[in-house]
């Protein structure tokens, strides 16, 4: 089965094709992040004309790359939500028009789910269940992943997603738009032992984290930096505190995975979105080790990222979760979007295998 997955719930538009028997043959992205610099965010409005003018052109450079034509695909899937309610109806209407016009179904995607599958895609495949770490610019979560559609949510961030976080630090650090990516850079000529920012809720004996607090520690720090020194703030001074913040959430993000995995008694994580390209946090859980009891001996975790231009918005990871999701393909009926949609509403997809490659 061939599927063409259609993602632009926000700044991004991708469309990929997806085949259940030779894996991911077609993958297109354009990125609206040089439209939207200028605005210091995401203006939806300038959004949603975008992906407009992109997903035909896209589609075809799909096709083209994967070698295959329009009549050869056998369903359409898109994100449904959630997301920005004008950028997802621009996805929905192009699915739905074309499976239309290819006599083909639709297959609605929660986005979220299409970042918890998507180190699915990776050569070395997860093995189930799992605890996944969600780590994106509107959601922080863990969830116990059983199957596909089985998903309990353990714990969330209370205030900002970690995203988020790193982009409105970004922001008040003086950097452009889109600036968590930046920030992760910076903080790589940072040194770690300059400033010290907190660690909320680390050590809450549950699964919820805090990050918005973090922000407003750097702002007092920033703030007293400039007075110091005639308004400036200096470029080494900016690295150290990149360094700091970042080391920061790494620590909460891995401290709650390591919870969450004793806690299920699950012995896999999986980490996916945006946050999840960053080197740090790689590192860092990519040495996890968690005790299974308070006299055991450390174990090591094992730990799943997506491919790194998987980690952030896609149209690869909308394909691979329609296909897993093909039980619930419509005819009609789905042109409907949810610009808010709990991923725990999701309803188990029936005996749906994990793995289609
Ligand atoms: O998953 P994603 O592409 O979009 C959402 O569904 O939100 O995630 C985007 C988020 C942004 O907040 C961005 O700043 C963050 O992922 N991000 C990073 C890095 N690359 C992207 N955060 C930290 N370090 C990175 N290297
Ligand atoms: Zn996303």
């Amino acid at each position: 089965m061939l599927v063409l997955g259609i993602e632009s719930s926000c700044d991004e538009t991708g469309v990929a094709l997806y085949d259940t028997a030779r894996g991911l043959i077609g993958n297109q992205l354009h990125t609206q992040m040089a439209m939207h610099a200028e605005y210091g965010g995401v203006v939806p409005e300038l959004a949603s004309r975008d992906h407009i003018r992109r997903l035909v052109p896209l589609t075809e450079a799909c096709l083209k790359e994967a070698g295959v034509s329009y009549g050869d695909i056998d369903a359409v899937a898109f994100t449904q939500g959630p997301g920005l309610g004008g950028a997802l109806l621009a996805g929905s209407s192009y699915a739905n028009a074309l499976a239309f016009a290819l006599g083909k179904p639709v297959v609605p995607v929660h986005h979220l789910e299409g970042h918890l599958l998507s180190p699915l895609l990776a050569d070395e495949q997860p093995p189930l269940p799992f605890v996944a770490l969600l780590v994106s610019g509107g959601h922080t979560q863990l969830m116990a992943v059983r199957g596909i559609g089985d998903y309990t949510l353990l714990g969330e961030s209370v205030d900002d997603a970690a995203g988020e976080a790193f982009d409105k630090t970004a922001k008040l650090l003086g950097l452009p738009y889109p600036g968590g990516a930046r920030l992760s850079e910076l903080a790589k000529l940072g040194r770690p032992d300059v400033f010290n920012f907190p660690r909320p809720m680390l050590h809450s004996h549950d699964l919820q984290m805090s990050f918005s607090g973090l922000k407003t520690s750097v702002l007092t720090t920033v703030q007293k930096t400039r007075e110091a020194h005639g308004g400036e703030l200096p470029d080494s001074v900016r690295n150290n505190i990149c360094r700091a913040f970042q080391d920061a959430v790494v620590d909460v993000l891995a401290a709650k995975a390591a919870k969450a995995l004793q806690q299920t008694g699950f012995g896999t994580l999986v980490v996916a979105g945006g946050v999840g390209a960053n080197w740090k946090l790689r590192e860092t859980l990519g040495k996890l080790h968690i005790r299974r009891s308070p006299r055991a001996k450390p174990e090591p975790v094992k730990v799943y990222f997506p491919p790194l231009p998987l980690c952030t918005d896609n149209g690869a990871m909308i394909a691979f979760a329609g296909a897993m999701r093909l039980d619930g393909a419509q005819t009609a009926g789905a042109f409907n979007v949810r610009p808010r949609w709990p991923l725990t509403e999701i309803v188990r997809s029936g005996d749906t295998p994990v793995s289609a490659v």
